[in-house]
């Protein structure tokens, strides 16, 4: 793709978090009518005027675009950017897309988060329950690495517990689990890459200015 530098780029997730981030947007005046057609199958977006340029990435793979500054900025859940510790300055939290990273289980787990036993872990975020209960629990467990679905873990017997996202709880209350313990509340966030902040200073600058009054 054209690295020019005389556009902006925004690497924004496939789904809920780029509409809310569009609408967002377009209360700065930065607008894009094209991304708004929810047929079309299109990943690339410009706004030749006002020298924007949007791309529509899976979440996990937003902060490698912008550590890799093919993206400038990137739009993507806490979540994400705490699992994929990639290179980049978090600068807002954009407020919405908000829920809690959660240890979840039966409530006949809870004992075994008590007294630091080897406990099987299921979670589509490895890296973050690795430091929950490494770095903060101190407590030695055998991690599963799912790709969704993950209150399956401990119905079918997989694990004991499992680390994910809960926003409104029903997933947990249809399956019979509860939380059991919070890690971090999460939200959406938006990523500069480390040189684009440097380059394009002013341009970021004003955007990240205009985004906290439009809040
Ligand atoms: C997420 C998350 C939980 C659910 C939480 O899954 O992993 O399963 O949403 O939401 P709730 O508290 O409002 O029920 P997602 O829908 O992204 O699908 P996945 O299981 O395939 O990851």
């Amino acid at each position: 793709m054209n690295t020019n530098n005389e556009y902006l780029t925004i690497a924004l997730c496939k789904g809920r978090l780029a509409s809310k981030t569009l609408e967002l947007l377009e209360g700065i005046g930065i607008t894009c009518d094209e991304m708004k057609d929810k047929s079309s199958r299109k990943l690339i977006f410009v706004n030749e005027e006002q020298k924007m340029r949007f791309f529509l990435a899976k979440g996990p793979d937003v902060p490698t675009y912008v550590e890799y500054g093919v993206a400038d900025i990137g739009v993507v859940g806490k979540d994400t950017i705490m699992e994929e510790q990639r290179r980049a300055y978090e600068v807002l939290d954009l407020g919405y897309g908000k829920c809690r990273m959660c240890v979840c289980g039966p409530e006949s787990a809870a004992e075994l988060l008590q007294h630091h036993e080897m406990i099987r872990v299921a979670s589509k975020y490895p890296n973050i329950a690795k430091d929950y209960f490494y770095n903060k629990k101190f407590q030695t467990v055998d991690i599963i690495k799912l790709n969704g679905s993950v209150e399956l873990g401990p119905i079918v017997g997989l694990s004991d517990v499992i680390v994910d996202i809960v926003e409104t709880g029903s997933t947990l209350h249809e399956n019979g689990l509860k939380v059991l313990e919070e890690i971090c509340p999460l939200s959406a966030r938006m990523i500069v890459n480390q040189v684009s902040m440097k380059l394009k200073a002013e341009r970021i600058r004003d955007l990240i200015s205009s985004l906290k009054h439009q809040l």
